[in-house]
């Protein structure tokens, strides 16, 4: 199969060049001026991305496929929320795998391999969350390397859930370092903010806001700063998931002043909604962008702070925390967010976004000038594909890449609207009403289009699993 994409623009996290790209055997092998070659002699398939972007496929390494949280079960599972990645021009996922309490690591990768085999529209890898730190898991977390799982989730929230002590967390910290692996960390100070919760409810504070009331800035920041402290002793990186509070990113950038191997991703969610316009909404409807870290109050200055993040480096990387539950009460999966009517603790953490990240973040990033478009690519695609180990396979358009590349379409324009412009398994978009000045024409994973004016054309089980490599963004 020779694909040639021509006339395009072709845009990576260095440059900008009108070039045109010659795909074989699933990879890139050549990028060149047009005029400069006769690629077009035996081509199986030509794309003219005349007027067009020709962008690396978007990689979201933060999404929660078929995961039991929250008292049910989020409603995308690799089938339904892999495509919907693909519809928004995200061509690599790495979701987490889980080893719940009193099981091995080794079970819970296979679990999601399980899950995942033969059902995933676009490639795939997994991070480990740890959920038991104990001796054996503690040598389990340096064997699934061989299986190209090199990062792990620990977290400092959810006590009694995936909660692990300091010590514990520790631990975890000394055998990532000797192994060469990455600690990713949900960093909240879970259990004041348990005590938190339980106050508000026993004062009848219930409505979904008090979800956010109840993780305040500081306990993001202080969770930050001790996660740091302890990488820091241990020798490790660390890289802060879902950062949402500007204490909690001034903890960071103080860090990697410092000269640390500390990381931080955000979230779209983050960047664009507040308690005030969304969880505050009336009647139970803020239950729909209840999540953890939680959004917070605009008016605090976090949105700003967080953008100005990105475009300076303090923060590496965009990706979803993609955990989707129905706010109505599903046909299949019964309640979902509505489980906590009449009591914000019981709303299922999380919201949908895989689908919406890549274009979300070039509209209120590029189009409104926030910062260029090769820092979009870098945000959403070659960022994270370094900084869990699949650069440059993934995340880049380069000879001897992968050919998962976005034909995007910068005249082009459409709305987010439930359920005409979204695909997942969802009842809802986060970003209702919001105008995207581009659209995606066409979606190559491994030179294989998958998506073609709107339509998916792939088929499920496209997508392979990913070994991946140990980060490469350390210092
Ligand atoms: O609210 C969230 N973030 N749900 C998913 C689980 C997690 O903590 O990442
Ligand atoms: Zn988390
Ligand atoms: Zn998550």
């Amino acid at each position: 199969m020779r694909i040639v994409i021509i006339n395009g623009t072709v845009v990576t996290a260095d440059q900008t060049i009108e070039a045109d790209v010659l795909i074989e055997d699933q990879k890139v092998v050549a990028i060149g001026a047009a005029g400069s070659h006769n690629w077009l002699e035996g081509a199986s398939q030509v794309i003219d991305a005349r007027g067009k972007y020709v962008v690396p496929g978007g990689v979201d390494v933060h999404t929660h496929f078929e995961l039991p949280f929250g008292g049910t079960f989020v409603s995308d599972n690799f089938e339904t929320g892999t495509r919907a990645a693909a519809f928004g021009g995200t061509t690599t996922v790495v979701d987490f795998a889980v080893q719940v309490k009193g099981e091995t690591i080794r079970a819970g990768y296979e679990t999601w391999m399980r899950k995942a085999e033969g059902n995933c529209a676009i490639d795939y890898g997994f991070h480990m969350i740890v959920g038991d730190v104990n001796d054996s898991s503690l040598k389990e977390m340096a064997a699934i390397v061989d299986e190209g799982v090199t990062s792990f989730k620990l977290f400092m929230a959810y006590p009694g859930v995936l909660y692990s002590d300091d010590g514990e967390i520790f631990r975890a910290m000394q055998q990532a370092a000797n192994d060469g692996t990455t600690i990713m960390m949900h960093a909240e100070n879970g259990i004041a903010i348990d005590v938190l919760r339980e106050q508000a409810v026993q004062r009848g504070e219930t409505d979904p806001k008090y979800h956010s009331i109840t993780r305040p800035p500081s306990t993001e920041s202080e969770a930050v700063h001790r996660a740091i402290t302890l990488a820091e002793l241990a020798g490790a990186p660390v890289y802060i998931v879902h950062m949402s509070a500007k204490e909690a990113v001034a903890e960071l950038t103080h860090a990697r002043d410092r000269g640390l191997n500390v990381f931080g991703e955000t979230c779209p969610q983050y960047l664009h909604l507040s308690v005030e316009d969304h969880v505050s909404l009336p009647g139970f409807e803020g239950a729909k962008y209840v999540c953890s870290t939680p959004i917070r109050f605009a008016g605090e200055g976090h949105q700003e702070y967080l953008w100005n993040a990105l475009t300076r480096g303090d923060l590496q990387v965009v990706s979803t925390d993609h955990a989707c539950f129905f706010y109505d009460d599903d046909e299949k999966l019964g309640r979902q967010k509505r489980l906590g009517e009449g009591n914000f603790t019981l709303i299922p953490n999380g919201l949908p976004g895989v689908e919406e990240r890549f274009n979300v973040m070039y509209q209120s990033g590029v189009v409104s000038g926030r910062f260029d478009i090769n820092r979009w690519v870098d945000l959403i695609a070659t960022g994270p594909a370094k900084m869990f180990g699949l650069y440059p396979r993934k995340g880049t358009i380069a000879v001897g890449s992968d050919a998962d590349i976005v034909i995007y379409d910068p005249q082009a324009s459409f709305t987010y609207s439930a359920p005409d412009t979204i695909h997942g398994n969802i009842d809802y978009t986060a970003y209702e009403g919001m105008e995207i000045n581009a659209k995606i024409d066409q979606v190559l994973s491994r030179g294989k289009t998958i998506i073609d004016g709107g339509r998916y054309v792939g088929s499920k089980g496209d997508g392979s699993y990913l070994k991946r490599g140990m980060n490469q963004m350390l210092i």
